[in-house]
This record gives structure tokens, C-alpha cells and sequence, in this order.
């Protein structure tokens, strides 16, 4: 019998392209998810690419009793991919406390439902907004954790702190943190990728959709940093690299390779690209023209982050090799796509 994984969160950007990786790599799977920044049209997306149907419950994680009824039901579940969250950091600043209610008891009652149900493994869909500004770049996992710009960046960072202090107190349980720095790109058929609701805060698909006729001109914010071309340095990585990771990640809890019962692992590239570079790389990939134009620095923004990955290259035997440009060019696709959507 194929090993049983819950992905919560599992219609969203990050979860659906895992829960392919999964499927394809031999897993089961089953979502949670309460369709709050998704559509349910993603499981048709996932199941055109794999062939198989995720099982797939609907239903808020901060229900107690429904976690525990949803258990009962799926009682050989293996391991846990934990996605589900508010994420929006600007949303965030104006609703922190649904952002630490939300972020914070539904992993609290994962938690507590892994104690219950003796579900020993749990991988954590963390982020590089923990490190803030490093002083040193690449920034390691070792770097300090510095005070968070953000609700959303504390919810990261608190979360992390609550699933080492559980592990404390109850050491069957065994967990991998993935501090994800900038993931783009979709699937490579187009069936799946991002969908972001309203007017995308991020790079990517605002670029994508001023390239499509949806926006006038796509706003660089600030080309003043000190940076080589004065805009902001990123880490930006493919979706599907960073699904493959989350692979690993299981297949190391269930076969036991995990050194510690606590690791933590940056998913980047390891390379710096900046706002520019990501225009020129696109108009490359694809033959469009990017229309931008220079606007004030966005306030909240740093100048400059990327990953240090050495340690999940060596440890997990895992590296982000798709080029930029390949995966801008499945972004493209991607938006071509979903034009009449
Ligand atoms: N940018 C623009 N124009 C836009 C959008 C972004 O110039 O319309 C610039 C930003 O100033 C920044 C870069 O593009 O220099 C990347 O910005 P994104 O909004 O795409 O990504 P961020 O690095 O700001 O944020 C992302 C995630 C967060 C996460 C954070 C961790 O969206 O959820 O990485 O650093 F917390």
C-alpha cells in the first residue's frame, strides 16, 4: 500500500505542485483545505498532470473536533505537509490578530492531533522572511533570527519555536522546517500554477499580467538600493525544484535519515537576481516586452536576500537546477492559460 501524506493547504500554489511531486514519486495523498486563497478547480489541475484524484476534505484547521473526525477517517496517514496559512505580509500589518489566530491554532491542533494519533513526522512550510535583513549574504541557517518585520514573519518565526518546544515535551514527534526563499514558476503542462486573487503583490505575476494586457506597466519598487543595478535582490526559485524538495523532506522523516528530531533547511538557489535581471531573463525566455517603469521604494522591503543552500544540498542530496529562464517561460505559459479564466 502507498504511504498515506495529508498536505494541508494542498489546493494553494506551493501545496498543489507538491501534492504532484507526491503523487508521482508513488505517495497517496489527501488535502485540507478550506479553499480561503484557492480554488477547487486545482484538484482537476493536479489530476490532468498525475491521473490520479487527491483525496480532498474542506473544512478550517482551526476546527478541533473536524481534525479529529477527519483522523478517524484517514487513520493510516504517515506524514504531515503543513502549507495552510495566511501569507500576505502588507494583509497582515492590518490583521495581525486573524493572522496569529489562523497561523497559530491550526498548527497548535496539528500538533496536538500528531500526539494523539501517534503521527510522528512533520514538514513545516516555513520562510526566509525569519532572517529579515542579514547582516551576511548568502544567509545561512545559522543566522540570526531577527525581530519580524511583519505579523506574518513573526507567525513563521513563533510557529518554528512551537513545533521545537513540542517536540520537547513529546519526542515521537519529528519535524523538518523548509524556509522557502522567493518560489515562481507553474507546471510545466500549465495545468497548475499560481492564482493569485485580485492584484498580485508579487513580482512574478504582476509582470506576467502587465505582459498579458491585465496592467498597464508593471511598478519597479525602488532602483536606488545598494545593489549593482540599484533594485532589490531576491532569491527566486522554482515552484516545482522546491515541490521536489518536500519529497525528499518525507522520504527522510519516514526512512528515519533525519539526524536530529528538529532540522531546518533554506530552499533557494543560492543566487541573488535582481528586479532587472528578472525583466531581461523574461524577455529573453519569452520574445515579450516587459513595460516598467521606476517607482519609490515599497515600504517593508529589504535590499538584498539569498540563500545559502549548502546544507540541503549536502543533507538532503537536493538543488534548485531549473534556469531562470525556463522558469519564467512556464510562468508565461502559465498566464497564457489561465487568460480567459
Ligand atoms: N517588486 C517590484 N514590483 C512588484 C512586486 C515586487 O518591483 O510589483 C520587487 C520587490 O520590491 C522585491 C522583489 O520584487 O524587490 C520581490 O518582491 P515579491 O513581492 O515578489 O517578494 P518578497 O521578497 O517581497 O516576498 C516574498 C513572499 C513573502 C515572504 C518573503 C520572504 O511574497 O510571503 O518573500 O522574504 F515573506
Amino acid at each position: 500500500m502507498k504511504p498515506l501524506i495529508l498536505v494541508t493547504g494542498g489546493t494553494g500554489y506551493i501545496g498543489s505542485h507538491t501534492a504532484v511531486e507526491l503523487i508521482q514519486d508513488g505517495f497517496e495523498v489527501v488535502i485540507i483545505d478550506n479553499l480561503s486563497n484557492s480554488r477547487i478547480e486545482v484538484l482537476d489541475g493536479i489530476e490532468a498532470i498525475t491521473g490520479v484524484r487527491p483525496y480532498y476534505e474542506n473544512f478550517n484547521l482551526c476546527d478541533f473536533k473536524r481534525l479529529r473526525q477527519f483522523c478517524e477517517k484517514y487513520h493510516r496517514l504517515e506524514a504531515i505537509i503543513h502549507f495552510a496559512a495566511l501569507k500576505a505580509v502588507g494583509e497582515s500589518v492590518e490583521k495581525p490578530l486573524d493572522y496569529y489566530h489562523n497561523n497559530f491554532e491550526s498548527l497548535i491542533n496539528l500538533l496536538q492531533i500528531m500526539g494523539e494519533y501517534s503521527l510522528p513526522n512533520l514538514v513545516f512550510s516555513s520562510s526566509c522572511t525569519v532572517y529579515g535583513q542579514p547582516d551576511n549574504l548568502p544567509v545561512t541557517e545559522d543566522s540570526p533570527i531577527k525581530k519580524a518585520s511583519s505579523p506574518y514573519g513573526n507567525t513563521k518565526q513563533v510557529s518554528e519555536e512551537i513545533i521545537q518546544d513540542a517536540i520537547v515535551a513529546n519526542n515521537t514527534i519529528k519535524a523538518i522546517s523548509l524556509r522557502y526563499f522567493n518560489p515562481i514558476g507553474a507546471h510545466p503542462s500549465a495545468h497548475i500554477g499560481e492564482l493569485p486573487l485580485g492584484i498580485p503583490l508579487n513580482l512574478v505575476p504582476y509582470l506576467t499580467q502587465t505582459v498579458i494586457g491585465k496592467r498597464p506597466e508593471l511598478r519597479v519598487f525602488g532602483n536606488d538600493y545598494e545593489t549593482p543595478d540599484g533594485t532589490g535582490i531576491r532569491d527566486y526559485i522554482y515552484v516545482v525544484d522546491l515541490a521536489r524538495a518536500h519529497v525528499i523532506a518525507i522520504k527522510r522523516l519516514l526512512e528515519g535519515k533525519n539526524l536530529k528530531s528538529y532540522e531546518v533547511f533554506n530552499l533557494g538557489t543560492g543566487k541573488g537576481c535582481s528586479v532587472l535581471e528578472i525583466i531581461n531573463a523574461f524577455e529573453k525566455a519569452t520574445g515579450e516586452k516587459v513595460n516598467y517603469k521606476f517607482y519609490p521604494r515599497r515600504p517593508g522591503d529589504i535590499a538584498a536576500v539569498y540563500a545559502d543552500t549548502t546544507l540541503a544540498n549536502r543533507e538532503l542530496g537536493w538543488k534548485a537546477d531549473t534556469s531562470l529562464e525556463q522558469t519564467l517561460f512556464t510562468a508565461w505559459n502559465w498566464e497564457k492559460a489561465i487568460r480567459h479564466k
